[in-house]
């Protein structure tokens, strides 16, 4: 049996009652806390300057999603002997490309030797206290945005199954490359109730874990789910991630009517995303006013659905 990980208990852990908070917020002012996140991974593309840009935009994203700004990072780089040092450098410089972008400095890093690549970053960022977002905090009558299109794990196995190029899914790795600090600049400016954002559990878990940690029912529209192109087409053919299966194992028991779900919208609701947009509750009368700035700002402005009172930490697709 699995022992109950280790409590913190410090009063300046605003996150410590938040649960799957995105990333962990420390007060160390009145008006000033410590936002820190981490995350590594092995590769989904096969470009190592694209997967390091990915990744780092990936890790920057926790910090985005709960209101943050983002200022340094760490890599961490898992490598294998027998590749070529070249790949290692064009990962980094990736990555650092990546984080210059954003105007976060790369402060140092550690890499181990390893089986295969694994990269990632350790990001810290800053928040003030009273304008953190998170997964709790969405209220009824809210409506639901997410800010890119879904599929990047369908996407990524069909890649590693040679059933298509990177070419194919160039839409995507530009989605994945995309910070999403100009949409969560665009959450602050309109003030909202609540975001996580999008990755490994995918839209099912990540909104069942704000439904969960809000108190409220989030109700996804099925016809309104955005993915990139091909995914619909890669996911008939049975190009589902094991990630996927994992998701659904865990996360069907809270959705209403879940065994009735069509096959397609569940592929689609449980594939696990990499750097995915940031889900959003927003109050409905400021939905139309943060749908134009994520437009203004390239951004995805996709309204997926909205939120419920009844079955507090349930989802249902209609
Ligand atoms: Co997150």
């Amino acid at each position: 049996m699995l022992r109950q990980l280790p409590t913190v208990e410090d009063d300046n852990l605003l996150t410590a009652a938040i649960p799957f908070a995105d990333a962990g917020v420390y007060r160390i002012g009145e008006e000033c806390a410590l936002v820190q996140s981490v995350d590594f991974f092995t590769p989904i593309v096969d470009d190592p300057e694209t997967w390091g840009r990915i990744a780092a935009a990936n890790a920057l994203s926790d910090v985005y999603a709960m209101g943050g700004r983002p200022l340094t990072a760490l890599n961490l780089v898992g490598f294998p002997t027998c590749l070529d040092r070249q790949v290692l450098v064009d990962i980094l410089r990736g990555g650092a490309e990546k984080c210059a972008e954003a105007g976060v400095a790369v402060v140092g890093g550690h890499t181990v030797e390893d089986d295969e690549p694994k990269f990632g970053l350790a990001v810290t960022g800053l928040v003030d206290p009273a304008r953190m977002v998170s997964t709790r905090g969405a209220r009824p009558g809210d409506q639901l945005v997410l800010t890119k299109p879904l599929g990047t794990g369908i996407l990524a196995t069909a890649l590693k199954g040679g059933i298509i190029t990177e070419a194919d899914m160039d839409e995507a790795i530009r989605g994945m490359e995309r910070l999403n600090r100009a949409a969560a600049e665009a959450m602050l400016a309109t003030g909202v109730n609540a975001c996580t954002d999008i990755t490994g559990f995918g839209l099912l878990g990540h909104a069942l874990e704000l439904a969960g940690a809000s108190g409220v029912l989030v109700e996804i529209d099925s016809g309104a789910l955005p993915v990139y192109p091909r995914v619909r087409e890669l996911a008939a053919m049975g190009l589902v991630p094991a990630g996927s299966h994992n998701n659904r194992k865990y996360y069907l028991p809270r959705v209403i009517d879940g065994q009735k779900l069509a096959a397609e919208t569940l592929d689609i609701l449980a594939d696990p995303q990499t750097s995915g947009g940031l889900l959003i509750a927003v109050p409905a009368d400021r939905c139309d006013a943060l749908r134009s700035k994520l437009r203004d700002t390239g951004c995805g402005d996709f309204l997926i659905g909205r939120i419920t009172k009844a079955q507090a930490g349930h989802l249902q697709v209609v």
